[in-house]
């Protein structure tokens, strides 16, 4: 299988659509690994998976346990790991803990939440040869009310500018989180890399949504999100059989059991 590089990341943007999903496992990666093009390991995890109320409680140690087991399943795609919240508050402990989840893990780059205001930070990871993948609009590890972004003229100007800025900078795609559908167009047509798109319309060059989101595991389903299949329910099904079961004394049957 051949793996999917950053410089082909790029060479997609407005050609072929870029499929990306989270992925915290070693069993989802294995599933979803030759349908992505690039897999994040999301901080969002500090929600999916632990029940945080935020993002901000993800630990770097965290994020590289679950990126370790990602990278290991994944065959294919490109696998980009969150930065958590605190880890790159300077560009030296940005270079830092970057480093450290790039050598433990080996996955392929880093994400960072900002614009304009992490520039020299993500100018000094780029410069260190650290790959950077950019996130702009709504941002989870700072703002804790979901907001759709671009609403008035000057959060306008300051988004556009963030997406020039994270460009300068050397990042090699940009998630728009909940960036309304116009200004995202504007962006996508503005700057050379490629926009993934959380929320921001068909007018990115890639989508990204969360799997348990995708699958009915957790529950959230904001407008922009699309739900395939009810997961949950399947789980809930499964147990309810095997709780029954095991009351009636159904199972565990013959073809359950070691006779010798
Ligand atoms: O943490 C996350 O899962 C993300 C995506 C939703 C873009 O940042």
């Amino acid at each position: 299988m051949k793996k999917i590089t950053i410089k082909k990341i790029i060479k997609q943007k407005g050609k072929s659509p870029i499929c990306c999903l989270t992925s915290y496992t070693s069993s989802i990666t294995k599933i979803i690994d030759k349908y992505c093009d690039i897999i994040l390991v999301g901080d969002s995890l500090g929600m999916v998976l632990y029940g945080m109320k935020t993002t901000r409680d993800v630990k770097l140690e965290t994020m590289i346990v679950h990126a370790k087991a990602v990278k290991d399943s994944a065959k294919r795609s490109l696998v980009v790991v969150d930065m958590p919240y605190n880890t790159y508050t300077n560009k030296f402990k940005a270079f830092k803990n970057a480093k450290k989840i790039i050598n433990s893990t080996k996955c392929d780059a880093v994400k960072l939440e900002g614009g304009k205001k992490i520039f020299n930070i993500i100018k000094y990871l780029t410069k260190k040869k650290i790959p950077v993948m950019g996130h702009i609009g709504f941002l989870p590890q700072y703002e804790s009310n979901f907001a759709r972004k671009g609403q008035n003229a000057s959060q306008r100007e300051k988004i556009l500018k963030d997406a020039l800025a994270l460009e300068e900078a050397g990042v090699f795609a940009i998630v728009l989180e909940c960036i309304i559908q116009d200004l995202a167009k504007k962006i996508t047509m503005s700057i050379k890399v490629p926009t993934i798109g959380i929320g921001s319309s068909k007018y990115c060059d890639g989508q990204i949504l969360v799997i348990d989101d995708i699958i009915g595991m957790s529950g959230f389903k904001p407008r922009f999100v699309k739900q395939y299949s009810n997961i949950s329910k399947i789980i809930e099904n499964s147990v309810q059989s095997y709780s029954r079961e095991v009351k009636n004394k159904k199972f565990p049957l013959s073809n359950n059991t070691y006779k010798f």
